[in-house]
């Protein structure tokens, strides 16, 4: 029987998406492997639910937005992993290629901790994931975002307004960070680090008494607002996150009422996870898939893909996870790692501030 690599994404989609899955199969039929794609993400390995990947299967993908084996946001239970355990023995899969964020990496690694052989691919658009420099998917929201951005400037001028824009990312601010970088954004608020609305409405006050009359406050969705985020709902999903949205609309508020500045707010919600991946993303996938075949192909499992320097290198999933307390259960749990933004460099986006 011949080997046979699966692959499943999980979590939110990303740009890249597919440029991962074709790399992968291009790659692995390179060497006379199968390849199939469960879909919807987790829910397709516990159902066993899959399609086969072939040549014609992945051609005109590489841009593609999304991904065409569907996700979800499923956190499989313990039997749940058995089950899993029992598709991939049943399906002759040889090695199963995780392609997600750290909820599904985290999943993943689970997987490998009961010696199941796995290789992860770090997605999101966050870019908050442990162990590699970045994810694939965060240049194009920077991207999104920095073009929206540059969109408000205009509009804020003409009408001296100040225009806060809510930006993804929930425990990390990346994506608000770069955007708010390339595009000369006044302020840059993230879940990191904390600012007070005062402090925020004297550098709005500080321009204006240069002759600046308007601002643009770029806020990532998880900034604490007096020491909270502001949520869409309570809910917890499978994997124990709240939805995150707002704090764009509840600052505008504050703004316009402490400074007396006329304030409007956007948000850019899943535009920045939609549409055809950047250049940048193109490649890096590419490079992520090609590494993730090759690792399957030499038996290297139990390590996710990750861009170090100018390099894609595997990394353990060992040296990548760490044991958190469940919020929902409070019993102990492995999660992959995270990865904020460094206070240099939230120091060195302020010179810009103001
Ligand atoms: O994890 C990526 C992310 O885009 C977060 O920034 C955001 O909070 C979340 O997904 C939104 O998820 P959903 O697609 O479930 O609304």
């Amino acid at each position: 029987m011949s080997k046979r690599i699966a692959m499943m994404t999980g979590g939110g989609d990303c740009p890249g998406l597919n440029a991962v899955i074709r790399a992968v199969t291009r790659r692995a039929l390179m060497e006379g492997w199968e390849i199939i794609g469960f879909r919807n993400g987790w829910v397709g390995v516990i159902k066993g639910d899959y399609i086969n990947l072939d040549r014609q299967r992945v051609a005109d993908i590489l841009p593609l937005g999304g991904t065409i084996l569907g996700t979800s946001r499923t956190n499989p239970t313990e039997e749940q992993i058995v089950t899993i355990a029992d598709n991939l023995k049943k399906l002759g899969v040889t090695t199963l290629v995780a392609i997600g964020g750290d909820d599904t990496l985290s999943v993943a690694s689970r997987l490998h901790k009961k010696g199941l052989p796995v290789i992860g691919v770090p997605k999101t658009i966050d870019n908050d994931i442990a162990g590699t420099d970045q994810t694939f998917g965060f240049d194009t929201a920077v991207n999104i975002a920095t073009e929206a951005i540059d969109r408000v400037h205009t509009t804020a001028e003409s009408h001296s307004r100040v225009l806060v824009v809510e930006i993804m990312g929930r425990q990390a601010g990346w994506i608000a960070l770069y955007a708010g970088l390339a595009g000369g954004a006044d302020v840059v608020l993230l879940p990191e680090f904390s600012m007070t609305l005062d402090e925020i409405c004297n550098m709005i006050k500080a321009r204006r008494a240069t002759g600046k009359n308007y601002s643009i406050v770029a806020v990532a969705e998880g900034f604490k607002l007096g020491g909270g985020t502001v949520l869409q709902t309570k809910e917890l999903d499978a994997f124990g996150h709240v939805r995150l949205g707002g704090i764009a609309e509840r600052l505008c508020k504050d703004i316009e009422k402490a400074t007396g500045v006329e304030s409007r707010s956007v948000v850019l919600g899943h535009t920045q996870r939609g549409g055809t991946p950047t250049a940048f993303d193109r490649v890096l996938s590419t490079r992520y898939g090609v590494k993730a075949a090759e690792l399957a192909i030499s038996g290297q499992t139990g390590k996710m893909v990750a861009l170090r320097g100018t390099d894609i290198v595997g990394v353990d999933f060992d040296s990548v996870i760490t044991e958190q307390i469940d919020k929902k259960t409070g019993k102990p749990k492995l999660r992959m790692g995270n990865r904020s933004v460094p206070k240099e460099l939230y120091d060195m986006a302020k010179v810009f501030f103001g």
